[in-house]
């Protein structure tokens, strides 16, 4: 009896893990040079025709001349640019100068509290009161009607130089923004909006949190130009990262949080750590129609446009549905299905509180929970909301094919653990056909740690310009080749190296490994978000 307790006992002691933190801890040092050079350590072999440019954005800076900021969401934004040219590839780095990285980086010491609970030296006093917002710029770059663009959702962009990587400036988006003004981080490309003939759209938004919170929409053509904007009040604190489009909605989820400010206000927390989950609460999904001339779908639920002169704030009325709690940053992909708006997002079970006086490197994956993907069906006509679970194993940073951007698609490409079971540090990227259900993994374990897996077509753009304008119905995926035939571009830390590759795998098939590792010469701290354009900004 005694001998069969002690095997029980031994068969709940948790497996080895895949990782180790002090491994994974590394990948969060501050990389304070700045780099410019063509890669030539390289395993495998560079694809010939893939072409282009790979922009990543993440905090670059995990402390300012030693003394530690207190959360990596805190960290100046350093932009990297990898550029593919026949079978060769770049790599240059280089730090946003906005205003609060070049006045710390001069003074060698923080000046500035940050959302996420870096405080500036001297205690809660020193803190109080000061309310002082530093874009720092760190959270996804995006080239866009001739700029690059580095995005902090709380401000303005910063305008870069796409071939220096030199910061321009805030950019107001030729007078859309006032200064000061949020612009997420999280646009999404319609490729073929049906509104502008079926060219392709930047749609992005803002929010203005309060008691009642306000959405503005925003949608810009191909040069950069705004189309339409239109902004919606939603009741309650509203703390929304991203967001989905189908060709008629945008689509946002409200998690259930409330928002007390004091001790923000007194100098003893950072904003974002006053924020509390409230999982008896539920999650708001709401939908605002894309389209200013009030058409698409859900018109009869009356899609009133009050204001139709362009570029000036329109009224659409906006519909919400609630469902379970849960919290949402990311979103995979929406799509439209009859009379029903599917959306597939990433959502946990609650959000962690961030404790103001924990050190996120010791952070303790078994106790939070993971990020799963769950696919949201919202039924316009009968009100209902039924979820369901697609993908259990811990994931994060989801991507699709850009020619599947609110449309029916099939993959989605995800970081994610490398065991199926537990939270853990993002090692594999993972393939989930939603077709068939079939996945495919890779992963980096023991010592490897991904970002987020960018897909980058092998046919780029020829998907989108050929798609029949007029054709805003819910079938629209037919592309040149298949929906998964190209090329996933990921950064992985390499911990027994102390050192960054961007790995590039073929898309079709995970499982066969990498096609190519370029080793770089130094580590790249962890990332946010990034895109790739088929432009090449280096003289080859
Ligand atoms: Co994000």
């Amino acid at each position: 009896m005694q001998s069969f307790q002690l095997n029980e006992r031994a068969s709940t002691v948790p497996p080895v893990l895949s990782y180790d933190r002090e491994g994974w801890q590394q990948g969060y040092r501050s990389l304070k040079q700045e780099f410019d050079y063509w890669i030539d350590d390289i395993e495998g072999e560079i694809p010939a025709d893939l072409q282009g440019t790979l922009f990543r954005n993440g905090p670059g800076m995990l402390d300012v001349n030693g003394h530690p900021i207190h959360h990596p969401f805190d960290g100046d934004g350093m932009i990297c640019a990898i550029t593919f040219a026949n079978g060769r590839a770049h790599f240059h780095n280089r730090f946003v100068r906005t205003e609060g990285y070049v006045a710390e980086q001069a003074a060698g010491r923080i000046l500035y509290r940050g959302v996420f609970g870096t405080q500036k030296p001297g205690g809660w006093l020193a803190n109080a009161f000061d309310f002082r917002l530093k874009n720092i710029a760190n959270t996804n770059v995006l080239y866009w009607g001739g700029k690059l663009l580095a995005l902090w959702e709380a401000a303005e962009p910063h305008r870069l130089d796409p071939t220096t990587l030199e910061t321009l400036g805030l950019d107001h988006l030729e007078g859309v923004l006032q200064a000061g003004e949020a612009f997420a981080a999280h646009p999404r490309i319609d490729p073929a909006c049906y509104q502008d003939g079926g060219a392709p759209c930047l749609v992005n938004f803002s929010i203005k949190p309060g008691l009642s919170s306000t959405i503005t929409l925003f949608e810009f053509d191909l040069n950069g130009t705004l189309r339409r904007k239109h902004a919606h009040s939603t009741p309650g604190f509203a703390f929304i990262h991203d967001f989905a489009i189908t060709p008629n909605y945008a689509i946002f989820f409200q998690n259930p949080v409330s928002f007390n400010p004091l001790p923000y206000l007194m100098g003893k927390r950072g904003a974002a750590e006053c924020i509390t989950f409230q999982p008896e609460k539920t999650t708001r999904i709401v939908l605002i129609p894309r389209n200013t001339e009030g058409a698409g779908l859900g018109k009869d639920k009356g899609s009133t446009v009050k204001d139709r002169r362009p570029g000036s704030a329109l009224t659409l009325q906006s519909l919400s549905f609630e469902t379970h709690a849960g919290f949402v940053f990311h979103h995979a992909n929406a799509f439209e299905d009859g009379d029903a708006i599917v959306i597939d997002s990433i959502c946990y079970n609650s959000l962690p509180s961030v404790e103001s006086d924990a050190d996120f490197r010791q952070t303790d994956f078994d106790a939070l929970d993971p990020g799963q993907l769950w696919r949201f069906r919202v039924d316009l006509k009968t009100q209902t909301v039924h979820r369901e679970l697609l993908e259990s194993r811990c994931c994060e940073f989801p991507y699709v094919n850009p020619a599947n951007v609110g449309r029916p698609y099939r993959y989605v490409f995800m970081g994610a653990a490398h065991a199926a079971d537990g939270n853990a540090p993002l090692q594999a990227i993972t393939k989930v056909d939603l077709k068939t259900g079939q996945r495919e993994l890779w992963s980096a374990a023991p010592s490897g740690y991904v970002s987020e897996p960018i897909f980058v077509p092998r046919f780029a753009g020829g998907a989108a310009s050929t798609r029949d304008a007029s054709d805003h119905s819910l079938s629209s995926t037919a592309v040149e080749g298949a929906e998964d035939d190209g090329w996933l571009l990921t950064l992985v830390y390499d911990a027994t190296h102390q050192r960054s590759d961007v790995v590039i795998l073929d898309a079709r098939d995970l499982t066969q490994g990498p096609i190519a590792r370029l080793h770089l010469k130094h580590h790249v701290p962890y990332g946010l978000h990034g895109s790739f354009t088929p432009h090449c900004f280096v003289d080859r």
